[in-house]
């Protein structure tokens, strides 16, 4: 066993990993007392690998590909997180739907951040479904996973005005902005026992959380 106090995270990511870096980085600065002990990608691919690999973090490939189906993936995937010594799963930008037996193994355990407002815009093209439906607001929540997609009890909400002359790529940049502020926020109050799931409830600072807490632009401190 490792006498290191701060929380030992396994990072699983799909895409380019932004906010792996960014919780990578909280880690690194000592603002939050958690430590990255595995990055895990679903794809060879992912450009997020490189990045890792130069912020130093090991890394595990899980490729839904070499798997014959998705529970032989899922057993691959929870033996890789287990083994790495993980007490918290952060699904940053992972596009895989995931079991809802897996998502019990870790209940409690497991975060995911979503780009939209959630229980707004669930599933994939948030900005583009958000703009299409004349949103005046957008953003982006962190949640604890449960058996159904996007739709575990949201923890953190940053808002985002939409502007009139915004695209899918220029709301997206702004949004992304926001998640790189608010995951590391969440799992610091996590690492620092501030924040917890019991049979579904949130719970902050002991107290029952019945709304999503939302985002003060320009606080900085977890
Ligand atoms: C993030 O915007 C995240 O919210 C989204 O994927 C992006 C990954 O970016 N996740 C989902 O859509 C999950 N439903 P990143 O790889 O640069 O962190």
């Amino acid at each position: 066993m490792s006498g290191d106090p701060r929380l030992p995270l396994a990072v699983v990511i799909s895409g380019r990993g932004s906010n792996m870096a960014a919780i990578a980085q909280a880690c690194a600065s000592g603002r939050i007392a958690a430590r990255i002990v595995r990055v895990i990608a679903d794809r060879h691919g992912a450009g997020g690998i490189a990045v890792a690999h130069r912020l130093g973090l090991e890394v595990s490939v899980v490729a839904h590909a070499d798997f014959a189906s998705r529970e032989a993936f899922e057993d691959a995937l929870a033996a890789t997180i287990d083994e790495s010594g993980a007490r918290l799963v952060v699904l940053a930008g992972f596009l895989r739907i995931l079991s809802p037996q897996f998502a019990r193994r870790y209940a409690g355990a497991m975060l995911n951040i979503h780009p939209a407002l959630l229980p707004k815009f669930t599933g994939l093209h948030t900005h583009e479904r958000a703009l299409e439906a004349g949103e005046s607001e957008h953003g982006a929540s962190v949640h604890f996973v449960t058996g159904a997609l996007d739709a575990g009890p949201v923890v953190l909400q940053a808002h985002v005005a939409v502007r009139q002359d915004d695209t899918a790529a220029s709301l997206s940049a702004r949004v992304q902005h926001e998640e790189h502020i608010i995951y590391p926020k969440v799992i610091g109050w996590i690492a620092a026992k501030r924040l917890r799931l019991v049979n579904d409830v949130v719970y902050f600072d002991d107290r029952p959380l019945s709304l999503p807490l939302i985002d003060a632009p320009g606080e900085s401190s977890p």
